[in-house]
């Protein structure tokens, strides 16, 4: 079927608290594609985005395999700068983060093609950034070493760069703890119950569903408290 002909819907997340909310509009495309549509993972790192929202005006995110890119968005709405990226190879992804920001009025958000593990001039021209986004970009193990790797040479250009990514566990046996002391980064779990994101239905959207996901916070490794110490061993 060609794209033109495929069904759009469109969903709808609304984030509040007492006296704030946020409503965003997600274009999604009825097709079997991974980035065509809103994945559970996805209102969870929103969550915690609305969550932390005081924290992040004037913060420069960056979101990678978006998709629909709803954590980009609400990033967005709560006056951070944003960039949303997905992989070069599909520009359909690419049209998805575009159109998400047309349905939320939202211009001026560039949208960029980075390849997990290519190193092209997107990539090397790219700003630094405070904050990477990623939901469930950790779905298919032959790409985890090739996310960490943009991750690591992103946080190159600003060592205090976060990397906050929820995952959907979809086998016990996988991990990435190998590839974070590879590349030099360590990783905190944080606890869904902290941010009001322990429940089946988030934003008004029953997604999380009974999934299991997990929000996790990736930084570079303090080098100098490791070599601190080892001198002291
Ligand atoms: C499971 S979907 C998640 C989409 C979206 N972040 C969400 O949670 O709704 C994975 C996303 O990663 C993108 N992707 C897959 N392989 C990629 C690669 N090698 N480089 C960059 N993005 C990639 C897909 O196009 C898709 O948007």
């Amino acid at each position: 079927m060609s794209s033109s002909k495929r069904q759009k819907i469109e969903k709808f997340f609304k984030f509040s608290s007492d006296s704030e909310n946020c409503t965003v509009c997600i274009p999604e495309v009825l097709d079997g594609n991974y980035g065509m549509y809103v994945w559970p993972c996805s209102p969870v790192l929103a969550q915690y985005i609305w969550y932390h929202r005081a924290s992040l005006k004037g913060k420069t995110i960056l979101e990678i395999g978006a998709g629909t890119s709803l954590p980009g968005i609400v990033a967005a709405k709560c006056e951070a700068t944003v960039i949303l990226s997905d992989s070069s190879e599909y520009p359909q992804c690419l049209a998805n983060c575009a159109a998400s920001c047309e349905a939320n009025n939202l211009s001026n958000i560039p949208v960029v093609g980075i390849k997990w593990g290519q190193f092209t001039p997107e990539l090397l021209n790219l700003q630094p950034v405070d904050i990477i986004l990623g939901s469930d970009c950790f779905f298919d193990t032959k790409d985890f070493e090739d996310i960490i790797v943009t991750v690591a040479f992103i946080m190159k250009k600003r060592p205090s760069t976060e990397f906050w990514c929820t995952y959907q566990e979809r086998s016990s046996s996988r991990s990435i703890e190998y590839l974070l002391m590879k590349w030099g980064l360590e990783s905190r779990e944080i606890d869904l119950e902290t941010f009001e994101a322990d429940s089946p239905t988030l934003a008004g959207s029953a997604l999380p569903g009974n999934h299991t996901i997990h929000m996790y916070i990736m930084k570079k490794k303090n080098q100098l408290t490791a070599r601190f110490i080892i001198l002291h061993k």
